[in-house]
């Protein structure tokens, strides 16, 4: 489905309250931070909230103990990220007391949780609002209300439209995200994704290419294209993901195209000639498998079997020779039986992965799976996940071994944490490698060739 627009009147009017904001704080020096929870959605979101922010005069802050402004931006795909954030909202009360003049938000997948919005506004009412992922483009509103005492929640937007033309504040200068479809519409039966982020709306196909002209204009040169399921982009207009590759792939200053997450029920043919033929397509594909076990994927609601999927790995590898596969995993699922594991730690051994993520089923209310019955004690699941951990270490140490005394071009990203002699960059298969360079080369494309292999990485030297 094209993403229905946010018309141009109701933009206008938060520019509008954008202004009010920014004239009662000006000259303030006020700053912002934002803790951004989960995946890459949630990382491109809120770098719109910080060009927004930034529109109505606040500047970053390097610390949350600093900030005027403290936003936490929600995931809830898993349990545990809610404990953690329930913490850190509750550690903010103190400063709050000190600090009335702080404003805290909270955002996200979480929040358009209507049940534990409210909890958060209720627990914490030090908290000046909650807003949820559709509605970003209404955080003037949120901000000038804050300031003015309110306290507001802020989720429900009907038919879940998109606004185009929002500010960024990007965090990489190189390397850039862009969004092409938002939601998703395949309820896979553990997965809450489609009840938080709403059906699945495309961006139409002259937006995303304008975004990325304008993104290699300012000397990005790598970007990422954004979407719970790429591959199924245009359903219902009339184009494809591979169309949309095509376009992309002719825009000038533009270097690297990478893409994710791919659904493997919509992994066309026409997709993988597209990826072989545009030369600035990377050669990586994360293709989440989720479960080895025909059985699972099943009761999971996946829309492929085992069978189909190693079909479709062997089919992109005969298309795309040095591909690169990632994945994710689940352990645990309800009703796995150890046959069901065992099919995955086979499936994982057979397909070698270069990395995988691997996580504990985690039950989501409102979800199918909750519902079922034979659900894996905490146990069983601890033991699968470390058994699929321990054979996928063994994997990338096997899929690292084959680059040694391989040459290829990285992208330089930055310094190692530990070393600031040694610089790090992604060969185009999205493999890791680490070299002695300095400062002067971030940015730019560098032949390195691989001498030595560590746990998750390459070593290497430059050419
Ligand atoms: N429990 C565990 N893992 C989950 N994922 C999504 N929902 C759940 C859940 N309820 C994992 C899937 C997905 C990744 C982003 O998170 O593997 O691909
Ligand atoms: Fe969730 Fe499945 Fe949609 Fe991915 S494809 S977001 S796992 S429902």
């Amino acid at each position: 489905m094209q993403a229905k627009k946010i018309e141009p009147e109701r933009l206008e009017r938060q520019q509008g309250i954008a202004q009010a904001v920014f004239e009662q704080i000006q000259d303030k020096n006020k700053t912002y931070y934002i803790e951004t929870y989960g995946c890459q959605m949630n990382v491109r979101d809120s770098e719109t909230i910080a060009g927004l922010l930034q529109g109505m005069g606040y500047s970053p802050s390097a610390t949350k103990e600093k900030a005027d402004v403290i936003l936490f931006n929600t995931c809830c795909v898993r349990d545990h990220a809610e404990k953690r954030l329930l913490a850190n909202i509750g550690a903010l009360k103190e400063r709050k007391e000190e600090d009335p003049e702080l404003i805290i938000g909270i955002c996200g997948c979480m929040m358009q949780q209507a049940d534990v919005s409210r909890k958060v506004m209720r627990r914490f009412p030090f908290v000046n609002f909650v807003f949820g992922t559709n509605v970003l483009w209404r955080l003037p509103e949120l901000m000038l209300g804050a300031l003015d005492g309110e306290r507001l929640i802020l989720t429900e937007e009907e038919g879940f439209a998109v606004c185009e033309g929002l500010p960024a504040h990007r965090s990489n200068p190189f390397s850039a995200f862009v969004n092409i479809t938002f939601g998703c519409d395949n309820f896979c039966s553990y997965c809450i994704v489609p009840y938080v982020r709403g059906r699945e709306r495309s961006r139409e196909l002259s937006e995303v290419v304008a975004e990325v002209s304008s993104l290699a204009d300012r000397g990005i040169t790598e970007i990422t294209l954004l979407g719970q399921n790429v591959n199924s982009y245009g359903k219902g207009m009339g184009v494809d993901f591979a169309d949309l590759l095509h376009d992309v792939n002719a825009v000038d200053g533009i270097r690297r195209i990478r893409y994710m997450s791919s659904h493997p029920k919509d992994l066309s043919p026409r997709l993988m000639a597209a990826i072989a033929q545009n030369d600035k397509v990377c050669h990586h594909m994360h293709l989440p498998v989720q479960s080895g076990s025909t059985a699972i994927l099943e009761r999971m609601n996946r829309r492929y079997t085992r069978e189909g999927y190693l079909q479709l790995v062997e089919d992109l590898r005969r298309t795309v020779p040095d591909i690169e596969l990632t994945t994710d995993v689940i352990v645990g699922f309800p009703g796995e039986t150890d046959r069901d594991f065992e099919d995955t730690l086979s499936l994982m051994d057979e397909v070698g992965y270069a990395a995988a993520f691997t996580f504990k089923y985690s039950p989501r209310k409102g979800t199918r799976a909750a519902e079922m019955e034979d659900q894996i004690p905490e146990a069983i699941k601890k033991e699968r996940l470390k058994a699929l951990n321990e054979l996928q270490a063994k994997k990338t140490a096997e899929n690292n071994q084959k680059y040694l005394g391989h040459r290829g071009e990285v992208l330089v990203e930055g310094f190692d944490r530990r070393q600031e002699t040694i610089l790090f960059g992604k060969l185009d298969t999205f493999k890791m490698v680490y070299f002695p360079g300095d400062e002067g080369l971030l940015g730019t494309y560098q032949t390195v060739q691989v001498t030595e292999c560590a746990r998750n990485s390459l070593l290497g030297r430059m050419e």
